[in-house]
C-alpha cells in the first residue's frame, strides 16, 4: 500500500557482485525523491563509513532496505508492508550471495533475524542469515543523534573488514 504514495521506488543500489550488503529500514524523503537508498544525511554518514572507514568504494557494495517505498512521515513500517516488501530483499540477497551482511539498526536486524532482541544486545555479535554471516550494528541516523556511539559501530565494522580480508 505504500506504493500509491511514493515518488520513486527505492529498490537498491550497488554491485550485484558485491561481497558486502548493507540493509537499512525504509526510504526517507531524500531517498523517495532520488530513488536511491541512503542518500540523505544518514546516507552520507553511511557513505563515510564505507569510503573513509572501510576504504572501499560505495559502488562496490550493495545497499538496500527492508521496505522499498517511503512510509508517510517516516512512520514505522506496518506488518503488511514488511510482508509485501521482504520477499524482494530476500531475492536480492539470494541473487547477490554476499560474503557478509550488515544490518543497520534494530528494524533491519530484528526483521532479518526474526527476533525481538534489542539492537543494543544484538550489535557487535555475528549472527547468521541463511548461511551468510550477518553483523547487526547501529543505524547511521541513530549515530547522527548519538555521535559518541560511533566507536561501537567502528568496532562492528572492523569485524566485518576482518571477515572480508580488508585489513
Ligand atoms: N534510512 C534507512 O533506513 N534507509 C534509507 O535508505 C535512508 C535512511
Amino acid at each position: 500500500k505504500l506504493s500509491t504514495r511514493r515518488t520513486k521506488i527505492v529498490f537498491g543500489v550497488g554491485s550485484p557482485a558485491a561481497d558486502l550488503v548493507f540493509v537499512g529500514e525504509a526510504p526517507g524523503h531524500d531517498e523517495d525523491v532520488s530513488g536511491e537508498p541512503f542518500v540523505g544525511p544518514a546516507g552520507q554518514l553511511l557513505t563515510e563509513i564505507i569510503v573513509k572507514g572501510m576504504k572501499i568504494r560505495r559502488q562496490d557494495v550493495y545497499i538496500a532496505n527492508i521496505i522499498k517505498c517511503r512510509p508517510p512521515n517516516n512512520r514505522n513500517p506496518e506488518p503488511d508492508e514488511i510482508a509485501a516488501c521482504e520477499p524482494f530483499l530476500k531475492q536480492q540477497l539470494h541473487l547477490i550471495r554476499p560474503k557478509a551482511i550488515v544490518a543497520l539498526g534494530s528494524f533491519a536486524a530484528q526483521c532479518l533475524l526474526k527476533t525481538r532482541t534489542p539492537i543494543s544486545r544484538l550489535r557487535g555479535v555475528w549472527a547468521n542469515y541463511q548461511g551468510i554471516p550477518l553483523m547487526p550494528t547501529c543505524h547511521p541516523a541513530y549515530l547522527l543523534r548519538n555521535p559518541s556511539d560511533k566507536r561501537l559501530v567502528w568496532h562492528d565494522i572492523q569485524q566485518v573488514m576482518a571477515l572480508l580480508g580488508l585489513r
